[in-house]
């Protein structure tokens, strides 16, 4: 019997296989009615064991515009985790009535620990302030449509880099790809974790990261410009985050120094971080990005289905 492939981190990829979904993607994206029939007959199982909009729905879409199915929940205490079932139980049974499932937990690790008992591929839409290997791949398709290749750009990540699982994962996946340089922005309590600083530089020393506290420092330099929202439910307590939860409103004045064809990405909820008028610009692309989401899922669960 074939292998059983998951997605819990970006690291289960290989560069080549991060290059070959991104670019079957793309292909979807020019062409979805070629691929409308690829996953009839299969079942994809959401568990979602904290709130999603984009991640949820994109994959239950995706699926559907491969021709399959989905089961699945968005709310746990519909479920027997509200009787105190087990994850690994969950995903024991879980295992027999679908084929594929992508599971986002609040807890680090949950789906790793899932992936364990699973009988079929288990992808990580998400766990606590860890990973976000899907985002990720949104993130790079998004990349490669708008600037064309993967590599030697400078990007730059503003907001919570302390919390934000989908900045820990792309860092990590971009440094892969040759980046000409990392500039951080983020108040001091919002730091990129130290640890994660210190394994990019180990595994990269030639790799450049700049960290400062105001993107008017640094903006005429950048390439990709990420801004995440503050995270909330990762605060031990709600007056920190009230301190911190406006630190940067990016708005139309904040860009005008910026290169005319850098790109600013957000992976979205944003809740105050990017001002309303910033969609007009053509640099703006973080509802192009959710919509890429699709594309590259689909290029995911045909993959780990094996019938890409
Ligand atoms: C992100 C997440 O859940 O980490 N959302 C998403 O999947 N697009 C970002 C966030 O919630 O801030």
């Amino acid at each position: 019997m074939q292998k059983i492939r998951h997605l819990i981190e970006p690291s289960d990829l290989t560069n080549l296989e991060i290059e070959q979904l991104v670019d079957l993607g793309l292909k979807i994206f020019d062409d979805p009615a070629q691929y409308a029939q690829k996953c009839r007959g299969k079942i994809l199982a959401s568990l979602f064991y904290e709130p999603s909009t984009r991640t949820k729905f994109s994959f239950d879409s995706a699926m559907l515009r491969l021709g399959g199915n989905i089961i699945g929940f968005a709310d746990p205490d519909s479920t027997s985790d509200k009787k105190g079932e087990s994850l690994t139980d969950t995903i024991r049974v879980i295992s027999y009535y679908a084929d594929i499932a992508v599971m986002r937990h609040p807890k680090e690790g949950a789906p790793l620990l899932a992936s364990k008992q699973a009988e079929i591929p288990i992808i990580n839409g998400g766990d606590g302030g860890h990973q976000h290997p899907t985002q990720t791949l949104t993130d790079l398709i998004t990349i490669k449509r708008f600037k064309g290749s993967l590599k030697n750009h400078v990007v730059a990540f503003q907001g919570d880099l302390k919390y934000g699982r989908t900045v820990h994962s792309l860092i990590k996946t971009l440094a892969r790809f040759d980046t000409k340089k990392f500039i951080l922005i983020s108040p001091p309590e919002l730091r990129l974790p130290s640890s994660l600083k210190r394994q990019l530089l180990k595994n990269y020393p030639a790799l450049a990261i700049e960290e400062v506290n105001h993107l008017s420092d640094v903006v005429t330099q950048i390439d990709i410009l990420y801004c995440t929202r503050i995270q909330k439910e990762r605060f031990f307590n709600e007056e920190d985050y009230l301190k911190l939860k406006n630190s940067y409103i990016l708005d139309k004045a904040g860009i005008s120094a910026a290169k005319a064809d850098m790109i600013i990405m957000h992976p979205l909820p944003r809740v105050n971080e990017i001002a309303y008028e910033v969609d007009d610009d053509p640099r703006a692309i973080y509802f192009e990005q959710s919509k890429m989401g699709v594309y590259v899922r689909m290029a995911l669960i045909m993959t780990l289905l094996g019938v890409a």
